[in-house]
């Protein structure tokens, strides 16, 4: 089993070029599926669930390259099925992204109910009610969802909460659907932007991109583009997080610092110094280290991906934080692993109260899931003396080689494999 194996307490120094978003590149493969013609994609996050969503896809017949630096050739009008493969779909929940553009481009779909990281119910109800609105006929069965329309047709769908998931799925979908679609209380995250001009860019008519409401004209058929996938705010943000908690001097290079105004907001409340950039953010380090007051909410405000390394960073904050968890009713799993490291971190229903301590101490802990790994990775950087990680795989699953890029900014950081 892998494990990383850090050496605490090095300020980090130096640059780093942010990668293409996660949450982005696998919708925008997913979408690829409603494309008739062959789509290029660039600045594809080299990370497992894009080797996962690779494999679902290849599985039902596609054709994908993926040179694992950021450049991805996909041609899924060689498709031999709409059933996606149950074991890959199991590995993460941006699987069921797939559902939205098979029914809209072949009109039916089977996919299982999505796996993925332990942070509370995943539910797909808002998914499957939008695509009953536009016209298919929907079940639910054992664990599998089966979906068909001759012919999906706009609706209005209103969203009776902001999901991401959701938006995409809808989105993907009513492209190719007769008439217009209004979509309402939309998610207006970045990464649903990136996937809606990714649309675009293959024919698709959509206004109000980034707006609450979204006006879908369908078209007849979507064809290929060539596509650049936006940077990874959440990975940006753990950078950032980690020079700040070693107290460095980092620079993220290439990424979009209006995609972080929430986190950056705070992360000048807790009196770190920032220099903030067209396409570049910088973070110096400063004690003390402010305490604060956040809960996390839909984008703008700030994200649910982004609270345990905050929390991370408030450990070592001279008075008490709380960061209060409004998206996820799972996401605390990582506080116990904090503890190991001698945080003070206690969680209260939807509140995490973390009181700051003068230093943690490197321990054994374990990633729960993928922004829990970003946490603890950050958190072992600043502890004093020696930290192991498990719980690598999840890591891998959004962070493309973690240990590399903190080693450029002087981490001591090697991944190492462990005999259970
Ligand atoms: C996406 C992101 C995830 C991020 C989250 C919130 C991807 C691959 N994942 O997840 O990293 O943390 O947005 O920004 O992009 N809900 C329902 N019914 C549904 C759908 C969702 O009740 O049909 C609930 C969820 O349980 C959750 C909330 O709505 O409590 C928000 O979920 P959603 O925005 O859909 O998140 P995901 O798309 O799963």
């Amino acid at each position: 089993m892998a494990r990383l194996v850090v050496q605490g307490g090095i300020p980090l120094h130096g640059r780093l070029e942010a990668n293409g978003a996660k949450n982005a590149a696998l919708p925008i493969m997913a979408a690829a599926l409603l494309a008739k013609g062959p789509v290029t994609l660039r600045r594809v996050p080299n990370i497992s669930d894009v080797w996962t969503l690779t494999g679902i896809l290849k599985s039902m017949g596609c054709l994908v390259e993926y040179d694992g630096e950021g450049l991805m050739k996909l041609d899924t009008s060689t498709l031999t099925t709409t059933k996606a493969p149950d074991h890959l779909v199991r590995k993460m929940n941006a699987s069921f992204d797939i559902m939205g553009p098979l029914l809209a481009a072949y009109g039916e779909g089977e996919v299982s109910l999505p796996g993925g990281c332990n942070l509370g119910s995943r539910p797909v109800d808002l998914h499957l009610a939008g695509f009953r609105k536009l016209g298919a006929e929907v079940t639910s069965q054992r664990g599998f969802v089966r979906a068909n329309a001759n012919k999906l047709r706009g609706a209005h769908i209103l969203f009776p909460k902001v999901s991401v998931g959701a938006t995409k799925n809808c989105l993907m979908a009513a492209t190719v659907a007769e008439g217009e679609t209004v979509l309402e209380n939309c998610a207006r995250e970045p990464e649903i932007v990136d996937l809606a001009n990714f649309l675009v860019a293959m024919g698709a008519k959509i206004d109000g991109l980034g707006r609450q409401t979204m006006r879908v004209t369908g078209v007849e058929k979507l064809h290929g583009c060539d596509y650049s996938v936006v940077a990874d705010r959440i990975e940006v943000g753990t950078y950032l997080v980690a020079g700040a908690i070693t107290q460095g001097d980092v620079v993220i290079e290439n990424c979009v610092p209006g995609h972080l105004e929430s986190l950056l907001e705070l992360l000048q409340e807790m009196g770190q110094d920032l220099e903030i950039g067209h396409d570049h953010i910088r973070i110096r380090g400063r004690s003390p280290i402010k305490p604060i007051s956040v809960s996390t909410e839909p984008y703008p405000g700030f994200p649910t991906d982004l609270h345990p390394q905050l929390v991370a960073l408030a450990t070592l904050a001279k008075g008490t934080t709380t960061v209060t968890e409004n998206i996820f009713n799972g996401r605390f799993m990582y506080a116990m692993e904090l503890v190991r490291l001698g945080g003070d971190v206690r969680v209260s229903h939807r509140d995490v109260i973390i009181r700051g301590v003068k230093q943690l101490d490197g321990a054994p802990v374990d990633a729960p899931d993928i922004r829990a790994g970003g946490a603890l990775v950050c958190a072992a950087l600043a502890a004093h003396g020696e930290s192991t990680i498990s719980g690598v795989n999840f890591i891998d699953r959004g962070y493309q080689e973690i240990e590399k890029r903190l080693a450029v900014l002087g981490a001591k950081i090697v991944r190492a494999d462990f005999e259970d």
